[in-house]
């Protein structure tokens, strides 16, 4: 006798009266089953992977155009001296960039002003150039992009 099958064989007992005993047992059998898919289901929503996962993917789903605009930027600005995508220069890849800072929901504010206000200290000693000539919203697209490099 199967999960599926008990609720059935529940109805069918109840036509057949006097025989209370295996009407009992599949009661309790179809009991058990309901607790049994009950919490199967609710373990499988409680499993925190799945969400976690698409949180993350949250995080990091920016506007195309958004990431478009900061890869344009990235090519006519001078951040190539010091960056590659996937090794170390003289700064970080952009792929570890996007990697440290994966689970961050503030990643874009910080690197813009970072981009912006150069810095050290994060990556090591030496320090990025500022780049006072790069507007705040220009900022966050040069963030979006580096942070969808894989
Ligand atoms: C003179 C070399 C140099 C140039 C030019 C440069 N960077 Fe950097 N960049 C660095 C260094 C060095 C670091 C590591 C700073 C640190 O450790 O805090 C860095 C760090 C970064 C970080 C990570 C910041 C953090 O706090 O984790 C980002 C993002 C970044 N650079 C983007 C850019 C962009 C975009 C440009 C061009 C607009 C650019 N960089 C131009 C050297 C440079």
């Amino acid at each position: 006798m199967s999960c599926q099958q008990a609720p059935l064989l529940r109805v069918n007992t109840n036509l057949q009266m006097g025989q209370t005993k295996s009407k009992m047992k599949r009661i309790a059998f179809a009991g058990i089953c309901f607790v049994l898919i009950a919490w199967k289901e609710s373990s499988l929503n409680t499993t925190s992977g799945p969400k976690q996962n698409s949180q993350q993917k949250q995080v990091k789903q920016y506007a195309k155009k958004d990431i478009e605009d900061g890869k344009q930027l990235i090519a006519k600005s001078d951040c190539a001296t010091c960056h590659r995508s996937d090794f170390k220069l003289i700064g970080p890849a952009y792929k570890d960039v996007a990697i440290k800072y994966a689970a961050s929901a503030t990643a874009t504010t910080y690197l813009a002003n970072k981009i912006i206000k150069g810095g050290s200290g994060v990556w090591g000693e030496i320090p990025m150039t500022p780049h006072t000539n790069v507007s705040l919203r220009d900022g966050e697209k040069l963030a979006k992009y580096i942070l969808s490099v894989k």
